[in-house]
């Protein structure tokens, strides 16, 4: 049943699904009091790549001092939280747990509701989270380590799915294509650094799927990168990487831009963490000018993991739907719609 709550209620966000272990105090799906997110890409970065059993250790060790943190930099006092959500899926099932037991033992001890969030939600609502003129029917991609999805958005909780990858996330192919050139972990950031140095028209990779619906398919890109650089292994990495990542944003854009025209959109909105690359920022600001739509574009902390986007997630839900059982598990193939 839904939760008739004050939009002044601070509402406390937990967030452990992958590697960054975050809390955030939000009021009304909007103020946000207080975000701490901890990331622990150094204990991984050697590897590669996140390692499941290293992430949930280090969230079970950092989530008290994390938790303690958002309270006290939100000003207020523990008394004064009116509801606990947390990420209950998709993710890695040994983090996952992590957020929602503290979650679920917080809200029992504060005798409060606990609401489980679907992380892929929460990231349609971090662009609602800091531009409240937004206007629907929105578009939103949805781009991040784990998935590439175009969903159309008519208000919280009303969505549809446009599209989606068949085989690698738009993030997976970044990180894949730094670890084969030996860039580190994760990809995103340095390949989008070392673009700013290349040619993005010094190597023709190919644009899968351009003109077929709104399905993605990156896998093929990936190969391609990588073949390149065998034949060519004195190719400039800067070169490699502007060209791969004019080809990902090529593609991310042009069907975005088709859906948003196709639903007749008010906007286009970007979230997960890929929507922190310069280069697809720009080029979504700039189709969204020509097309005459607004472009809504979260702040780059607000685009990768955080507990604000679930705090003002859980709101929603909770004005919604009302509270989860305390009896809700994690699930790790949680999927939007
Ligand atoms: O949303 P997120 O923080 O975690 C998941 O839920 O997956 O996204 C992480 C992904 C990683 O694959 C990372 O390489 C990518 O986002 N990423 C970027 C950039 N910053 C992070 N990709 C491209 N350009 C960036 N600037
Ligand atoms: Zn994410």
């Amino acid at each position: 049943m839904a939760l008739d709550l004050d939009t002044n209620a601070p509402i406390l966000g937990i967030e452990t699904s992958c590697d960054e272990t975050a809390a955030a105090l939000v009021c009304g799906g909007r103020t946000v009091l207080s975000s701490v997110v901890s990331s622990q890409i150094d204990l991984h970065a050697r590897f590669g790549g996140v390692v499941p059993e290293i992430a949930s250790r280090a969230h079970l060790e950092l989530i008290i001092p994390i938790l303690a943190e958002s309270v006290v930099s939100a000003g207020i006092s523990d008394d004064e939280v009116a509801a606990v959500g947390a990420t209950y899926g998709p993710g890695l099932i040994g983090s996952l747990l992590v957020g929602v037991s503290a979650a679920k033992a917080l809200a029992l001890a504060w005798d409060v509701p606990f609401v489980g969030v679907n992380h892929l939600e929460a990231h349609l609502y971090a662009a609602l989270l800091e531009d409240p003129d937004l206007e629907f029917p929105l578009v939103v991609l949805l781009v991040s380590g784990g998935h590439t999805m175009l969903v159309r958005m008519d208000g919280p909780g009303r969505y549809e799915l446009l599209g989606q990858t068949i085989d690698d996330a738009a993030g997976e192919a970044f990180d894949k294509v730094a670890r084969y050139l030996g860039l580190g972990y994760p990809g995103g950031p340095v390949i989008d650094r070392l673009a700013m140095q290349g040619d993005p028209t010094a190597i023709k990779f190919p644009r899968s799927m351009l003109n077929e619906g709104y399905d993605f398919s990156f896998s093929g890109l990936k190969t391609s990168v990588i073949n390149h650089v065998r034949k060519h292994p004195d190719v400039s990495a800067e070169d490699v990487a502007a060209s791969f990542q004019q080809a990902v944003v090529d593609v991310l854009v042009t069907k975005a831009r088709r859906a948003a025209h196709d639903v007749g959109a008010k906007g286009l909105a970007l979230g997960g963490g890929v929507a922190a690359n310069s280069q697809l920022r720009e080029a979504v600001l700039d189709v969204c000018v020509r097309d005459g739509i607004g472009g809504f574009l979260p702040s780059r902390e607000m685009c990768t993991d955080n507990a604000a986007m679930i705090a003002a997630a859980a709101w929603y839900k909770l004005t919604m739907d009302g509270p989860s059982p305390l009896d809700t598990g994690a699930f790790p193939n949680l999927t939007l719609v």
